[in-house]
């Protein structure tokens, strides 16, 4: 117990004033390990209470073979032993027999001390008794883990029976704050020291400004964020401008009746829409523009025969969640004709938006009330369907996206239309992946643009795309109050193996 000992060495210093050497420290009746007394030093240092210094030791172990030499003797010691004393000594056949391994050695050693000599084929001894120093030494060492001669230790080290060992050891003596008992320090200051004033009492413990700090909880970025970034950098690559969304309310106007979309359609209902209560309507149109886009409706022109019905002016006023970024598109368009007004001249564009639509969905794994399009539009004049299969080729080649198919689809302001798939590997499926098609000169004409500026236009979700990359298979683990804000600070950062654009 490291308390223990911290106030073992306390009492220690108390009574003698200093450990010259923790080497020699007893705790319990038994030396300490080093490791083990320095955390206790390091523990009483943080408080003032004792300072320390590192000695630096030399320690001598006798080895395996050494310490059996220890016990037995050396093997000159044990040569000598094994000669009977007298005249007739012993053949080396017998002596190998009694003596064993050692008998080589030790009659080396045995000779060099001139302890034995030879007599005819035999080994006689040369003196009375010996005095076995091998085995002094070595026994000294064994006790001391030293030896005053240095000659000695190096001759035993370079016969493998001792061994070098280099150990640090601590001098302690008192500190500033020397005490025999141990005062637990507050980490923190409370409002209760400060209420009772016993902050001025209490002893705190010091800051570690080198521990290593909490990860701070703030600033992830979620990953439909990450993906958009993503796609909005294949937009600019592409040269487009990204178009201002900060508008998830608008009217019907914008969302439906400028694009062509008759006010019977059912995606008009309460059931796919939603609808603002208060205020529940909006009065602000270009009233020139809203009269052509009624005329348009009603009895067609600009060689369309029109959808034949009483267009409302009541519909139109009201305000909804935007259902889709395309009446974005269509604001930008208008925007775009009135410039031209202003010019005299129509300026090709190239516009982009990513942000979040609402539909009137049942909640399921696949289906949220509100989720992100990304979609893009290219004017210009002459546009045809090749061109828009050429963009799309390049936009979702850009994304990685290289086997994709289309279909004909259907869509009130598009025609034609084109569903868009791609090849699925994983699934070896052709999964849907975004919707296109050319806007309608029922939309672009009573906005004021000329003939022959066509516009192709694309619109893809975000969360699709941020599904796959992720490998989230409900979307509302990705997004609503059931995601896991973990998974948010924990995803990694999105690369979508941008690629090189494909000139058309
Ligand atoms: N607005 C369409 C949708 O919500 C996408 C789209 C955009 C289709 C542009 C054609 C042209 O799915």
């Amino acid at each position: 117990n490291n308390e223990a000992l911290q106030l073992e060495i306390l009492n220690f210093l108390d009574k003698n004033g200093k450990i010259e050497d923790s080497m020699n420290f007893k705790f319990e009746g038994k030396n300490v390990d080093q490791l083990v007394f320095l955390g206790a030093l390091n523990s009483l240092t943080s408080k003032d209470m004792v300072v320390y210094k590192q000695i630096e030791n030399e320690k001598w172990n006798v080895t395996a073979e050494g310490n059996e030499i220890a016990e037995t003797g050396s093997h000159e010691a044990k040569v000598f032993n094994a000669i009977p004393a007298g005249d007739e000594g012993i053949t080396i056949a017998d002596l190998t027999a009694k003596v064993g391994p050692a008998a080589k050695i030790g009659q080396g050693k045995a000779f060099k001390n001139k302890w034995i000599s030879k007599k005819g084929d035999r080994l006689v001894r040369n003196v009375a008794s010996i005095q076995d120093k091998t085995q002094e030494d070595l026994k000294i060492i064994k006790e001391t883990n030293n030896h005053s001669d240095a000659n000695t230790l190096k001759d035993l080290k370079k016969r493998k029976l001792i061994d070098r060992q280099k150990i640090t050891s601590y001098s302690v003596e008192k500190g500033e704050k020397f005490s025999t008992t141990i005062v637990k320090q507050a980490t923190d200051i409370t409002y209760e020291m400060l209420q009772n004033g016993s902050w001025k009492d209490v002893s705190f413990k010091k800051y570690n400004f080198d521990a290593e700090g909490i990860q701070p909880k703030g600033g992830y970025l979620h990953p439909l964020m990450k993906v958009r970034e993503e796609f909005r950098q294949i937009f600019f690559q592409m040269g487009f401008s990204e178009m201002p969304t900060n508008k998830f309310v608008e009217s019907s106007f914008w969302n439906f009746d400028a694009l062509f979309q008759p006010q019977q359609h059912p995606a008009r209902d309460l059931q796919d829409t939603f609808f603002l209560k208060d205020p529940a309507t909006t009065n602000e149109f270009p009233e020139d523009y809203l009269e052509r886009v009624r005329n348009t409706h009603e009895k067609g022109g600009y060689g369309s025969i029109g959808y034949g019905y009483n267009w409302s002016r009541e519909e139109t006023q009201k305000l909804i969640l935007r259902t889709h970024t395309t009446s974005v598109s269509s604001h930008m368009l208008y925007t775009l004709a009135q410039k031209m007004k202003e010019n005299g001249k129509f300026e090709p564009a190239k516009y982009f938006s990513i942000d979040r639509v609402f539909r009137n969905e049942t909640v399921d794994a696949t289906h949220l009330a509100e989720f992100h399009q990304v979609e893009g539009f290219i004017a210009d004049y002459d546009l045809n369907l090749g061109h828009l299969i050429g963009v799309l080729n390049d936009f979702f080649h850009r994304m990685g996206v290289d086997k994709i198919k289309f279909k004909p689809a259907y869509n009130p302001y598009t025609e034609p239309s084109m569903e868009i798939f791609s090849y699925h590997a994983g699934l070896d499926e052709w999964v849907e992946i975004g919707n296109s098609g050319m806007f309608r000169p029922e939309m672009l004409r009573p906005m004021g643009l000329p003939e022959n500026v066509r516009v192709i236009a694309w619109g893809l979700s975000l969360e699709r795309p941020t599904m796959i990359k992720y490998s989230i298979d409900n979307i509302r683990e990705l997004l609503g109050h059931k995601c896991d804000i973990e998974m948010i600070q924990n995803n990694p950062i999105c690369r979508l193996e941008k690629k090189m654009g494909r000139e058309l």
